[in-house]
């Protein structure tokens, strides 16, 4: 049953500014050697949720919980740094007059010397900066601080790591490389870790579970795949990629738009919907003498577009179609190479099983 207690809980967490609740009822559950991605918009209140639960800022009401122990509500209260709880902050600076190897040391309290070293020869290897052992901060690139910042979180074994855009200041290629070796080093240490990221790739990349947080409240969460295939609104669908959207009136359980109709199953009559898919789940059809294919039952009806313009992106191209229906911009990504002159005509059809239909929120 040990197995069953969450290395970190959070219940009903809520704090304020200046009468704007920041952080709004938030709860979650984080099993030891399980990351969970804190995803949303700048301002949202991520940094803040952290920030409680580091014990750094206090919250107005709720209870944190480690390891099946009250540590935190608005009565008790342990210091933040008797929580075990270890912190890699984007811009969480080294101690410039430390040693390499004294700064990772730091948090290494009740060991012998020769235990001291050995943990940090250890870590320092692991993010590839034995060889800077001895030597200052000031010498190091930002990057090459970055992961000395980390093997000093990492070096005390917290139970719980709380990173905050830690890999923001890295480039991409160093990146990759960092994510994946901090992955490995905390899922040996059987650390929960709650990582803050604005960009969602990378919360693909790392997270068990996905925790969707849009004003101060958890949208949706769940694993990736769950977050990403079965998004809970229009928003949460263009948090991950680019988004179209379809604004149509429902009668009957149906949505009629220039692509054949669309079920929505119990939505009342004249209720307007937003049909919204990626742009990976549109396909391209040439012009056959000013027609497109024939409508049918399952891919519904092509609609007439004209190529705006074509861009290789790498992995895939992405064109950009204005529809004759509206007028309006269509976004379409086709695999490698696919690169239609601007002025093409073509005719496009939606992958209605990859649709998503959601109530308007703003019906006009
Ligand atoms: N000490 C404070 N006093 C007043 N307002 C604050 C304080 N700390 C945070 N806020 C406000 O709370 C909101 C949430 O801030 P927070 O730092 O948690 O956002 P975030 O989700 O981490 O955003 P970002 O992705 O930009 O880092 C912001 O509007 C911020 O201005
Ligand atoms: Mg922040």
């Amino acid at each position: 049953m040990q197995d069953q207690t969450p290395r970190l809980e959070i219940k009903h967490l809520r704090r304020s500014f200046n009468g704007r609740a920041v952080v709004d009822d938030v709860s979650l559950r984080i099993m030891p050697g399980q990351v969970t991605c804190l995803l949303g918009p700048s301002g949202c209140g991520k940094s803040t949720t952290l920030r409680m639960i580091a014990g750094v800022e206090m919250q107005d009401s709720g209870e944190i919980w480690v390891d099946g122990r009250l540590i935190c509500d608005t009565v008790f209260r342990i210091p933040p740094e008797r929580r075990e709880i270890g912190l890699m902050f984007q811009d969480f600076a080294l101690f410039p007059h430390l040693s390499v190897a004294d700064n990772v040391a730091f948090g290494l309290k009740g060991m012998s010397r020769a235990d001291k070293r050995a943990r940090v020869t250890e870590l320092l290897e692991r993010v590839d900066l034995l060889r800077f052992i001895d030597g200052y901060p000031h010498q190091l690139s930002g990057g090459e601080q970055q992961r000395v910042a980390l093997a000093r979180a990492l070096a005390p074994r917290p139970r719980i790591m709380l990173m905050d855009e830690p890999f923001s200041g890295l480039d991409n290629r160093l990146r990759d490389g960092i994510r994946d070796e901090t992955l490995n080093i905390l899922k040996d240490e059987d650390t929960a870790v709650l990582l803050v990221t604005h960009e969602p790739d990378e919360a693909m990349r790392m997270a068990d579970e996905i925790a969707l947080m849009r004003d101060g409240k958890i949208v949706q969460q769940g694993a990736p795949y769950n977050v990403y295939t079965r998004p809970v609104d229009r928003a949460a669908v263009a948090f991950f990629s680019d988004a179209n959207v379809l604004r149509a009136t429902v009668t009957g359980a149906l949505a009629q738009t220039p692509f054949g109709r669309f079920l929505a199953p119990g939505v009342p009559d004249g209720t307007q919907v937003d049909i919204v898919f990626r742009p990976q789940h549109v396909r391209i059809d040439f012009d056959r003498a000013g027609a497109g294919p024939k409508p049918t039952a399952s891919d519904g009806t092509a609609a007439r577009g004209v190529v705006q313009r074509a861009r290789f992106m790498g992995n895939e191209s992405l064109v950009e179609f204005v529809m004759d229906y509206d007028g309006s911009t269509l976004k379409v990504t086709v695999p490698n190479v696919f690169l239609p002159k601007s002025g093409t005509v073509m005719w496009l059809t939606i992958r209605r099983d990859k649709c998503f239909v959601f109530t308007a929120k703003d019906p006009h």
